[in-house]
């Protein structure tokens, strides 16, 4: 039987909060949150939610400044008797200190997922960035939903650029660079990059003369500093090749890093909806909704 839920957005995300509850069979949460003038955050709860289920929708963008209030609240209405707490993080914070790289450092991936697992019973969201954990189960013990975006992203290049070369700046987005080149139908190359500092990135790509007439498309999942993507279209254009479209799951976009891409020497840069950004071009909405609606029947059907 299928159990009443309420829907909570955190301040931030609230387009993708009313879209969800204009597609799927939800209950409007509403809530007060301010920060107190000490800096202490304030939480109260109006909406009934005894007895039900609750999905709090949080990106994780910025995130230590979100993860108290989230935590806080989630135990807030778990107190009220809610029988579940799901966590609708589009972006999953924390992904990349996923091994002790010098002496001295912890696996914060780990502690972090702790954190949400301490209050949380469930968590959705969209391509974490997993490298050395192969599953977002190996970090989460809570119930895990992974939604990928490359359907959508290779919908998009479909749509949107005839002769596309579809373009991975590492060996880690070898894993989906590849499914979007497959989907959209499209050639692809793996670049090889080394990482000497936060913002030191440099790139080299084989084989690409052979495209020359071909659009590059870069695929990453995270766009941060930007410097991975702006090195790899630097590298593109020294080769002769034509402006690159920029495409990135994640808009983290740190500092100046949007406005410096922009100035690379890109044609565009198109980002998905999952923090939102004036670079947001591919909606993931029809895959939430899609994911919480067909819960919601397999829920009926019990
Ligand atoms: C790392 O392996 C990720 O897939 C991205 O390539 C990386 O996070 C991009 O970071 P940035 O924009 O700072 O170069």
């Amino acid at each position: 039987m299928k159990m009443n839920t309420v829907l909570f957005g955190f301040p931030g995300n609230e387009e993708l909060t009313r879209k969800l509850l204009n597609s799927v069979d939800f209950e409007i949460g509403d809530c007060e949150m301010r920060t107190f003038p000490d800096g202490e955050s304030y939480l109260r709860n109006y909406s009934n939610v005894a007895g039900k289920k609750v999905w709090i929708v949080c990106t994780l963008d910025r995130p230590n400044t979100k993860i108290l209030p989230l935590l806080f609240f989630a135990k807030t209405v778990k107190a009220q008797g809610a029988v579940s707490v799901g966590l609708v993080a589009p972006y999953l914070a924390y992904m990349r200190q996923d091994k002790i790289f010098n002496r001295g450092e912890g696996i914060t991936s780990k502690y972090f997922a702790d954190l949400i697992c301490g209050d949380f019973d469930e968590v959705l969201t969209v391509d974490p960035h997993l490298h050395r954990f192969t599953n977002l189960s190996d970090l989460y013990s809570i119930a895990t939903n992974v939604l990928h975006a490359a359907g959508v992203i290779a919908a998009w290049i479909k749509e949107n650029v005839p002769n596309a070369l579809v373009i991975g700046p590492d060996s880690e987005s070898a894993q989906w660079v590849s499914e979007v080149a497959k989907l959209a139908q499209t050639p692809y190359l793996v670049m090889e990059k080394e990482r000497k500092g936060d913002r030191d990135v440099t790139v080299f790509v084989h084989g690409i003369e052979k495209y020359a007439e071909h659009v590059p498309v870069l695929v990453d999942d995270i766009i941060s500093t930007g410097r991975t993507m702006i090195e790899t279209v630097q590298h593109l254009l020294a080769k002769n090749m034509p402006a690159p479209i920029c495409i990135g799951v994640h808009a983290v976009f740190a500092d100046e890093a949007y406005e410096d891409l922009l100035n690379s020497g890109v044609q565009s840069v198109v980002t998905t909806t999952t923090i939102p950004h004036p670079s947001n071009g591919i909606d993931l909405l029809p895959l939430f909704a899609g994911h919480f609606n067909s819960v919601n029947l397999e829920e009926e059907d019990l």
